[in-house]
């Protein structure tokens, strides 16, 4: 049977995603991949989180192995609050939900706020994942440029404005502002303030996507937008994806009790409520200080191989790249000089130098920066970035030489 009259609308015109090619692109063998934004089991405390899961599955059984609350259980919500308040976010239970990861909480939130047609305000560039997810409400959305200091705040302002005039505001604001993906960048204190008071003002939500925050390699951190939030208009995801491991697939949102209230009932009609296996171990991992103890390892880990990436970068590329010194998080971000298109390149790293990476035009909703590539340094060995990046600076060098 051929489905392709069956699809409803909003799903007919999806025709492909960067997310499959890029995990495609991994998936090849032989190749040193600084594409995914994938952690290291290196750096996670494997043997305790399995003595966490026996402990839970051998004392626990029965809550480990059954359904829960659809918005988690009461006490690990109490612990998730209680994390967000040690970084000044005033949040209690009813303000919290557990999802299956941040992005299900993105998906949640997509189809509780967008009709079709409605516009999505990101950063530009933006996480890939949520370009496809606005996609599939039939949402659209528009990017924001950004400087060393992150998205420039004072164009926000001025597309809030226009919207104003001409009677169509944005159904929401997504921003990255702590070691942003793809980019790396912080968002500046000012900007921030800038930020919440411009959503207040214009009555535009903004949600703060923290997925990198508790990875902070260098430098001091800069508040939470949440934590400066005054009327409820901040809507806070994070995730356990980077300091625990994505197999449990869980994150939270915190946000206002009645937006909570009501993204339990598109949880109903989903998948019911989130893994209880996952949020016991991960309490009595965090319980034992060996949350902590695990954020330590995999920063000193990433803050290693950011170290090497950059001096790869400055050795093995070619002169005029520019590229971010992220203070945090998984990714860096290079501008190359004059006329190249990463996206058309890919095929050859891959296969001709055995080398991978994200090409920045993913990243931008108008699929612009055709120079442009992201970095990551989150899996590979510090040798494997030294080597992928002099692959790829050989490569890039040589095609820049041909072209002129
Ligand atoms: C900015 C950002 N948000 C969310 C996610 C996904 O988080 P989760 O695994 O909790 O869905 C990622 C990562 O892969 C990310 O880079």
């Amino acid at each position: 049977m051929s489905f392709e009259t069956l699809y409803a609308d909003r799903t007919r015109a999806i025709k492909h995603s960067d997310v499959a090619r890029i995990f495609a692109i991994i998936e090849k063998g032989d190749v040193i991949s600084l594409a995914g934004g994938l952690p290291d089991p290196n750096l996670l405390y494997v043997t305790e989180i399995q003595e966490v899961a026996a402990k839970v599955l051998r004392e626990i059984p029965e809550q480990a192995l059954q359904y829960c609350p659809t918005p988690g259980l009461t006490q690990f919500r109490e612990f998730v609050a209680q994390r967000a308040g040690e970084r000044s976010v005033l949040a209690g239970v009813e303000n919290t939900i557990i999802t299956g990861g941040a992005l299900q909480a993105f998906d949640y939130l997509c189809r509780l706020l967008l009709e079709p047609g409605d516009e999505v305000i990101t950063e530009a560039p933006t996480y890939l994942a949520i370009i496809h997810t606005v996609k599939t409400y039939s949402g659209y959305t528009t990017g924001v440029p950004m400087d060393e200091h992150g998205m420039r705040t004072d164009l926000l302002a001025q597309i809030l404005s226009d919207r104003r005039e001409a009677g169509k505001m944005p159904k929401f604001i997504y921003v990255i502002p702590n070691f942003h993906n793809p980019t790396g960048l912080t968002l500046a204190a000012e900007r921030r303030s800038e930020l919440v008071r411009l959503g207040a003002e214009y009555g535009v939500p903004i949600i703060e996507d923290d997925a990198y925050g508790e990875l902070q390699l260098e430098g001091e951190p800069q508040p939470l937008l949440k934590s400066l939030d005054e009327t409820g208009g901040v809507i806070f995801l994070g995730t356990f994806s980077k300091i625990f491991c994505p197999g449990v697939r869980l994150g939270w949102m915190i946000a206002e009790p009645e937006l909570v209230q009501k993204m339990i009932l598109v949880k109903q009609a989903n998948d019911q409520c989130p893994n209880s296996m996952g949020q016991k171990m991960i309490q009595e991992f965090g319980e034992k200080g060996l949350l902590a103890k695990q954020i330590i390892k995999i920063r000193h880990g990433l803050g290693r191989r950011r170290l090497v990436m950059q001096e790869a970068l400055q050795k093995f590329f070619p002169p005029g790249t520019q590229w971010t010194n992220p203070q945090g998080g998984y990714f860096t971000w290079a501008t190359l000089p004059g006329a190249v298109d990463t996206e058309e390149l890919l095929p050859t790293a891959v296969d001709q130098w055995r080398a991978a990476y994200v090409p920045g035009c993913c990243f931008f909703p108008d699929r612009s920066g055709p120079n442009t590539l992201r970095l990551s340094y989150s899996l590979a060995t510090e040798e494997a970035i030294q080597e992928g990046i002099s692959r790829l600076g050989e490569m890039f060098g040589n095609h820049l030489a041909q072209v002129g």
